[in-house]
């Protein structure tokens, strides 16, 4: 099948190089010339693993094309996917300048049997008027459209393309469901169903979705929460309620807050689509709260033990807004840095991944380490806040000797309260009973 994938970010990449992988004659079209001259010569804008080798595979064996020609790629297409941003605009909306962009830019060019798919985010109402649109500019009365929301999570996003849960689509014609079944095939084993619906309903379930996700880690977080102020232990409440298959054991984990690109700006976004048909979406409202008051309770633990913090240094393991990736969009370190700055706090940082994004938004108001443990050095605690795997097992007698103040924060519940404890460490997690 011909596919044309427009936008060349995380999504479009990833989905561009899996469907190239699986046969498909792949183009990915993005206006930005350098991104696309440097993935042709195999060089990928972000962090994913194994994305560059499937990338350079792909490209090689002439089924993965790079362009930024829309004449060149759309009127042959099968298939044109819109996976371009949808930032959140300032009153919490999505923008969609860009897309609406690449729908003018593609009429003219559209031809009789190409479906034309959203894979972005998008508002619920969005995919009808891309319908609308492109009937209005073309002329025609037979554009096939549908809405094809992805589900991949940074970091695992082959693997989650590969082994969908799920694949959805909302559609205006019946046509086009055959069409995307055919493409979707390779990837659906029988007990990962297909599942067509109408294109609001696709829409939709992007959203609930990630706000579902999202609401169950403010839940939990308020929950860890509580339980330190009563003397509960949230890893034994979470064991205690995740045997219950109703409940189950994922996405239970408390932190230090969602980040990253999705779940925010998508919970907002959802937020702006109740308040547009005159609801209020109190649970949503307050999951958001809730999360940015969760971003500060590192801080608030650190400030409350530690006192006066002007002078004091601190350690700092993980800057992304969870591991296996470089993204720092909306992550929870900014907002601790932040606030150990205003105290006078001097900071030293480490990641395997993201120190080069953070260097760029906040320069060099951190010391950046190459290694985690060098951070320890002279520094009167360590806060934990992305649970990269290298942080899992430490060596806490080289720990102890390095640190001034044997105190951890651990906003990830990494290590055993007790075996810290009787290492003689101060530790401090979220939720946890000590
Ligand atoms: C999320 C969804 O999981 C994907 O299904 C979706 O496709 C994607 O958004 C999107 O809309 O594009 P992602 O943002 O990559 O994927 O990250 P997640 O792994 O879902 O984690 C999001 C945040 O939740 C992280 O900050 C993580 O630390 C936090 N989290 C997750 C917790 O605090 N506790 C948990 O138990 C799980």
């Amino acid at each position: 099948m011909k596919i044309v994938m427009i936008g060349t970010g995380y999504v479009g990449l990833v989905t561009g190089t899996c469907f190239a992988n699986s046969g498909n004659d792949v183009t990915c079209l993005d206006i930005d010339e350098k991104k696309i001259e440097g993935l042709k010569n195999g060089k990928i804008p972000i962090y994913e693993p194994g994305l560059t080798e499937m990338v350079i595979r792909n490209h090689k064996a002439g089924r993965l094309h790079f362009t930024t020609s829309y004449e060149e790629s759309v009127p042959d297409a099968d298939c044109i996917f819109i996976a371009v941003g949808t930032p959140q605009s300032d009153d919490g909306s999505a923008n969609l300048k860009g897309l609406w962009a690449v729908v003018d830019t593609i009429a003219p060019l559209l031809a009789d049997d190409t479906i034309t798919i959203i894979k972005s985010t998008v508002p619920v109402g969005t995919n009808r008027k891309m319908l609308d649109r492109l009937t209005e500019l073309t002329g025609r009365d037979n554009i096939k459209v549908a809405s094809n929301p992805e589900f991949l999570k940074e970091g695992a996003a082959i693997e989650d393309f590969t082994k969908p849960d799920r694949v959805v689509v909302g559609v205006n014609d019946d046509r086009a469901i055959k069409r995307l079944h055919e493409l979707y095939k390779p990837f659906l084993r029988t007990e990962q169903p297909f599942l067509s619906m109408g294109l609001e309903s696709a829409e939709m379930t992007k959203y609930v979705a990630n706000c579902m996700l999202a609401t169950k880690i403010s839940f939990i977080n308020e929950m860890a929460n509580l339980c330190d102020l009563v003397n509960a232990d949230i890893n034994d409440v979470r064991r205690g309620i995740g045997h219950d298959q109703r409940i189950g054991f994922q996405f239970l984990f408390p932190g230090v807050g969602y980040g990253g690109s999705c779940f925010p700006k998508d919970v907002r976004a959802l937020i702006h689509v109740a308040a547009e048909n005159n609801m209020n979406a109190e649970i949503l409202k307050s999951v958001d709260d809730v999360n940015d008051a969760q971003k500060e309770v590192l801080y608030s633990k650190i400030k409350k033990t530690m006192g006066d913090l002007k002078g004091k240094t601190i350690a700092l393991w993980g800057l992304s807004f969870k591991p296996r990736t470089d993204d720092i969009r909306e992550a929870p370190s900014l907002v601790l840095i932040e606030q150990l700055l205003k105290e006078g706090v001097n900071i030293r940082v480490h990641d395997p991944v993201a120190m080069e994004n953070v260097r760029e938004e906040i320069g060099d108001k951190v010391e950046y380490c190459e290694h985690h443990y060098d951070t320890l050095e002279g520094a009167d605690a360590l806060a934990i806040v992305t649970e990269w795997s290298e942080f899992r097992n430490p060596d806490f007698d080289y720990m102890k000797h390095k640190l001034k103040q044997m105190t951890i924060f651990d906003g990830r519940n990494l290590y055993d309260p007790k075996k810290m404890t009787e290492m003689g460490f101060a530790y401090y997690g979220i939720g946890l009973k000590g």
